[in-house]
């Protein structure tokens, strides 16, 4: 086998986030090591699935860089080099240590979860950085070396306003990130932030379209590229990006359908037709792997017409056209040409056979319009 991408999940936080519906752990601290161990014990056993030569490593979370700082440094130590290093951020996280000790680990790209810049936001999130940190960061990560950093904004927050939302693309910008994702928040019904805010959750899904939209013009008209539903990186030709192509290399491997090996608590791989997901128990986790055996964990079988659906899906979040004949019997021709008449989406001839895009128009509706392409295909 010959997988080229890992993710490695790091699920531990200093305190859980009221919107958040990833797997984590508050505090911990006396286990961070023994984590370590298991993840790298883990990843011993998995070793034969990995190609030579990675292209991308990607540690997210939780918040990777609350680990404990020996057990992080221990574990970049032993994980495999890769072209794309990646480790996400907590802003009030990152000291000058910190950033040396990414540096050093060869880590040589940073994502920031910012979320915002308005403090009374910030407070609604349950976030523990305020703006100034969000800053502090970033010079913190540029004056360490990193000339690749991603920040994460959210939209749709409670109390949110247009001219927010403004002013948090604004004060993203002013910072020169290479990358920035922009994620509508999604709150899940029956949770406690669901309860505090649901008349103004429900107003702010009202007005999501417009802030998309928002978001979307901004960016591009500061010079970056909307390359998949949420995510911007920086033109080559903008002086910062000097030439580089500056997509988040880890995450177009998930767009484009490519196998994946995932470590951790609650991590996903996706090798070979077959999906695994450890199971999100972290002590029965530490308990097996250390025990020299695979973490308890539920798998899948990905069949044909499934991952034909898959690439459709994914494949169409990216501003690169997906080939008909990567994604045989997925997509309804009849849909196609309705939605082809709509104005929303376009078949191309290409060298290697005919393509299918979404218009700039389909971008804006393309969770609905790939639904629609795929409507009369589901099982
Ligand atoms: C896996 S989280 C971890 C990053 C880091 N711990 C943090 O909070 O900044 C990565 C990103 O997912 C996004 N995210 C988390 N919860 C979300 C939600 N409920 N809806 C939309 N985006 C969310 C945030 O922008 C966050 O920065
Ligand atoms: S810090 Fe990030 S991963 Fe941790 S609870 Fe908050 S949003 Fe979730």
């Amino acid at each position: 086998m010959n997988v080229r991408h890992l993710y490695v999940h790091l699920p531990f936080c200093a305190h859980r986030c009221g919107y958040c519906d990833f797997v984590t752990a508050v505090g911990r601290t006396e286990q961070h090591g023994a984590y370590v161990d298991a993840l790298l014990a883990e990843l011993e056993l998995e070793r034969g699935v990995l190609a030579d030569e990675l292209e991308t490593v990607f540690l997210g979370g939780g918040t990777p860089t609350f680990t404990e700082a020996g057990a992080l440094a221990r574990l970049l130590g032993g994980l495999p080099r890769a072209e794309e290093v990646t480790v996400e951020a907590n802003p009030e996280t990152v000291t000058a240590e910190l950033a040396r000790l990414l540096r050093a680990g060869g880590v040589n790209r940073v994502s920031l979860g910012a979320q915002s810049f308005r403090p009374r936001l910030l407070s609604v999130l349950e976030r523990r950085a305020r703006p100034d940190d969000v800053r502090r960061a970033v010079h913190t990560l540029r004056d360490a070396g990193f000339d690749n950093i991603s920040l994460d904004l959210l939209y749709g927050i409670p109390g949110q306003s247009a001219s927010d939302l403004e002013h948090d693309l604004s004060d993203a910008l002013t910072l020169e990130p290479e990358h920035l994702s922009c994620y509508e928040l999604e709150a899940k019904p029956g949770t406690r932030f669901t309860h505090a805010h649901g008349a103004e959750l429900l107003r702010q899904s009202e007005a999501m379209e417009g802030y998309y939209e928002r978001v979307v013009d901004t960016l591009t008209a500061a010079g970056y590229r909307w390359y998949e539903t949420a995510n911007f990186c920086l033109e080559p030709e903008r002086p910062v990006a000097a030439g580089r192509d500056l997509r988040a290399r880890h995450n177009l491997a998930y767009w484009r359908g490519r196998d994946y090996l995932g470590i951790g608590v609650g991590a996903v791989s996706t090798v070979a037709g077959v999906r695994r997901r450890n199971l999100p128990r972290l002590a029965a986790y530490i308990d097996a792997v250390l025990g020299g055996k695979r973490p308890p964990s539920e798998s899948e079988a990905i069949d044909g017409a499934t991952s034909s659906r898959e690439r459709l899906l994914l494949g169409l979040r990216l501003d690169e056209p997906v080939r008909l004949d990567d994604v045989q019997g997925a997509l309804d021709r009849g849909a196609a040409a309705r939605l082809v008449a709509g104005g929303l989406v376009e078949l191309v001839d290409g060298e290697l056979g005919q393509n299918v895009s979404l218009t700039r128009r389909g971008r804006f509706l393309a969770g609905g319009v790939a639904a629609e392409l795929m409507a009369l295909t589901a099982p």
